[in-house]
């Protein structure tokens, strides 16, 4: 099978800690082909989607990953297109999502396009709110000292459309930069953000509890440096195995049947002292210290996923005439 990984340049991404890397190299091992594509690549013609794409492989060896040429492709003829470009969600990245609906219903989308626009990994937790902490969204900066005060004088800020940490910073009553941390987040109160009563428990760590099509891979604990509010691996979190609580468990089943309805089948959930804090679609990270954990390559378990759809798909394919 040939599978598309729409994704960021390889030399941003290291071979032993990049989730996509592993699901490449778990698909290699079962024989099939990757192709790597950028947002930029993708182009219509004739009404029909295409792609730029160069044939990925890797190895054990550095530099670990080789290109092939570049070589224009029917997106549809591709068994899946694993989205996993990393956030900001910008307008190229929205204009990506919309270029790939002219392949619904033709190939597995990994995850629905429709879907990555609909969950923004902030706000898509508001649906969900009897599992998070107490948040509040908007830009009213006295709004946001209200709130803090409200919610114990602690509180966590988040732009909306960060990642890896980016710019979540800690309001604490009396801290004279509280006022200048909203307003550089607000943009002087021009633009809305996320803020979020502050969980103590934070400091045993944030879980990432991994989903495939609803159903729990496994977890991983990510606990942040001493001097750092940010648990995440990219600014210091250190990783240690975890498992995944029955009240966490719960909040999973719970949330099942919206994210398969929105298409969001590989998705990182985020928890913290068992409340729900962000719900990660774009390019969820994680498989590799989870496989490490567990002793087994958990990647497999998505490509395992990604040929049981495309042998779902067949017949379908088959039925609809040419042209
Ligand atoms: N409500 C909260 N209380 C305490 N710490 C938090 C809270 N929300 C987030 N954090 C800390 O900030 C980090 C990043 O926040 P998160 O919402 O996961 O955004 P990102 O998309 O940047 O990962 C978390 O890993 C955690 O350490
Ligand atoms: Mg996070």
């Amino acid at each position: 099978m040939r599978f598309a990984y729409v994704m960021d340049p390889l030399e941003r991404l290291l071979p032993d800690k990049d989730t996509t890397f592993a699901i490449v190299r778990a698909a290699q091992a079962r024989g099939h082909e990757a192709l790597h594509v950028e947002p930029r690549d993708l182009f219509v013609e004739g009404g029909d989607l295409y792609a730029y794409a160069s044939r990925l492989s890797l190895s054990r060896d550095p530099p670990h990953h080789a290109l092939g040429p570049r070589e224009a492709i029917k997106v549809a003829e591709t068994q899946g297109v694993l989205i996993r470009k990393d956030p900001p969600f910008d307008q190229a990245y929205l204009y990506a999502t919309l270029l790939l609906e002219r392949v619904r219903n033709r190939t597995t989308l990994v995850n629905d396009p429709r879907g990555l626009r609909e969950a923004n990994e902030k706000l898509y937790t508001l649906h969900f709110s009897r599992h998070t902490p107490m948040t509040w969204v908007g830009a009213n900066r006295d709004a946001i000292v209200s709130f803090m005060s409200a919610v114990g004088g602690r509180a966590v800020i988040k732009p909306l459309d960060g990642a890896g940490g980016a710019g979540v910073m800690r309001l604490s009553e009396g801290d004279k930069n509280n006022r200048c941390i909203i307003d550089l987040l607000t943009r002087e109160g021009t633009s809305a953000v996320l803020v979020q009563e502050y969980l103590e428990d934070v400091v045993r760590g944030d879980k990432r509890v991994l989903l495939l099509d609803g159903r729990i891979l496994g977890a991983i604990n990510r606990v942040p440096r001493e001097d750092d509010l940010r648990s995440n691996i990219h600014v210091g979190g250190r990783v240690e195995p975890c498992r995944v609580t029955a009240r966490e468990r719960d909040v999973v089943e719970d949330i099942a049947p919206r994210l398969r309805a929105d298409g969001l089948v590989f998705v990182g959930l985020d928890f913290i002292g068992e409340r729900l804090t962000e719900i990660n679609v774009t390019s969820p990270t994680g498989i590799q210290e989870l496989s490490k954990h567990e002793g087994r390559d958990v990647a497999a378990d998505v490509v395992e996923w990604l040929e049981k759809k495309a042998e779902e798909l067949r017949p379908v394919l088959r039925s609809i005439p040419a042209g």
